[in-house]
């Protein structure tokens, strides 16, 4: 194999032409040996047996000998053994229609004005002391909560997913969760708050730490670079980190954090962070929507997994996270704000939650539970936060304007 540090150290001494030479011969020694591949014992089992999940022999070269063309029904979610460098014939239409979509609601931070908060944040009688407790958890929390969505993404969830198109969707979302980190931190620092406080919450302020650590627990198993699919438990354990990650991190811990500062925006106040958000909502609506639908795929494509324990499990998690999200509307507010309370969050989180339960196939918990802010709904559209399994969703732009009511 070539490296870069061939190139550094025979362009060091400024002799082209040696250098391509020595390009040369360690191109043909390694297209010599890939014309002999070392098939492994395993892999000469069967003709397709090249892709071996989650494991070192999870290559993403197939070998040059026997290959097979790739058909829409040997693809699959998870532990497929296809090869996963064909994109097409797609299996999962759905899956690339989201990538489309979020590649057509690109946005960059910088892009957002953000001239009067930084008036209204240094102004002395700008917001309230409780309207501020709300801007720094909300950073606290959400500049932390996106990298850990990111790194769940890259470093676990990516390799397990077995299938091309969904992979280009989660090449995508790792990308948007960078620039809603990257808009966090240009809140930060465009209001001048202090870095160490707003980054440390996640450790140091408990209704912020504890649901960071609910999210890290379903991690930990499925990061383990020694994590393979294909057993019953294991992959139980996937699909707990999905349920985790999109339906309660994504789908629940969002929302308290997300309605305060949107509201906000609604009054007037702290604007430009409120279209930040406002982007970063659109974008994560798409995120548990694609995590929904390869819930249920999963589900659909291995019932054996979608047994009665991991029912109870799976509610059970979405009613701590909903439990935790409920202290945490507490926590950042004491009494009423901004329009809302509390009591008022909690029966939002608990419309929500229903509403996930629902996704995946559980009935509600919360009899009667509705929605106290049907201007969040707009704002987000929960009209378009549809899946696969209910509708299909197209009407997105590229860029747009967004409007407050
Ligand atoms: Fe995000
Ligand atoms: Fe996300």
């Amino acid at each position: 194999m070539l490296s870069w540090d061939d190139y550094e150290t025979e362009q060091s001494g400024g002799n082209e032409a040696v250098v391509n030479q020595k390009v040369l011969e360690k191109q043909e020694i390694s297209s010599t040996k890939t014309e002999k591949p070392e098939i492994s014992a395993e892999q000469t089992q069967t003709k397709d047996s090249y892709v071996a999940i989650g494991s070192e022999e999870d290559k993403t070269e197939a070998p040059t000998e026997s290959y097979e063309r790739v058909t829409v029904d040997q693809k699959a979610m998870i532990n497929c053994r296809a090869d996963l460098n064909q994109l097409v014939p797609f299996k999962y239409e759905w899956a690339w229609q989201k990538y489309l979509d979020g590649c057509a609601n690109h946005w960059m931070p910088q892009e957002v004005n953000m001239t009067a908060d930084i008036a209204l944040w240094k102004s002395d009688d700008g917001l309230s002391q409780d309207e501020i407790t709300i801007v720094k958890r909300s950073l606290g929390f959400f500049s932390t909560a996106d990298s850990l969505v990111a790194n769940n993404l890259v470093l676990a969830v990516y390799r397990l997913i077995t299938n091309p198109e969904c992979r280009q969707y989660l090449l995508r979302q790792a990308f948007e969760e960078a620039i809603h980190t990257h808009a966090y931190q240009y809140c930060i620092e465009s209001l001048g708050m202090d870095e160490g406080e707003i980054f440390n919450m996640y450790h140091e302020v408990p209704s912020v730490a504890n649901k960071a650590s609910f999210a890290l627990k379903y991690t930990q198993e499925i990061s383990d670079p020694d994590f393979k699919t294909g057993t019953v438990e294991s992959d139980k354990a996937l699909l707990k980190n999905l349920i985790a990650y999109y339906c309660i991190l994504e789908g629940l811990f969002f929302y308290c954090g997300f309605t305060q500062i949107l509201s906000m925006g609604r009054r007037n106040k702290m604007t430009g962070t409120a279209e930040q958000f406002q982007y970063i909502l659109r974008d994560e609506s798409m995120h548990v929507n694609f995590g929904i639908d390869v819930i249920n795929q999963i589900k659909l494509e291995n019932p054996h997994l979608w047994d009665e324990q991991m029912q109870q499990f799976s509610r059970d998690m979405i009613l701590d996270g909903t439990r935790l999200e409920i202290e945490y509307a507490r926590d950042t507010m004491p009494r009423g704000v901004l329009g809302m309370n509390a009591n008022m969050m909690e029966e939002y989180l608990q419309f929500i939650a229903n509403r996930r339960l629902v996704q995946i196939g559980l009935p509600e918990e919360f009899t009667g539970a509705k929605n106290p802010f049907p201007w969040m709904s707009e704002i987000m559209d929960l009209k378009k936060e549809k899946n696969f399994f209910e509708t299909r969703v197209t009407d997105y732009q590229t860029g747009g304007a967004l409007t407050w009511d």
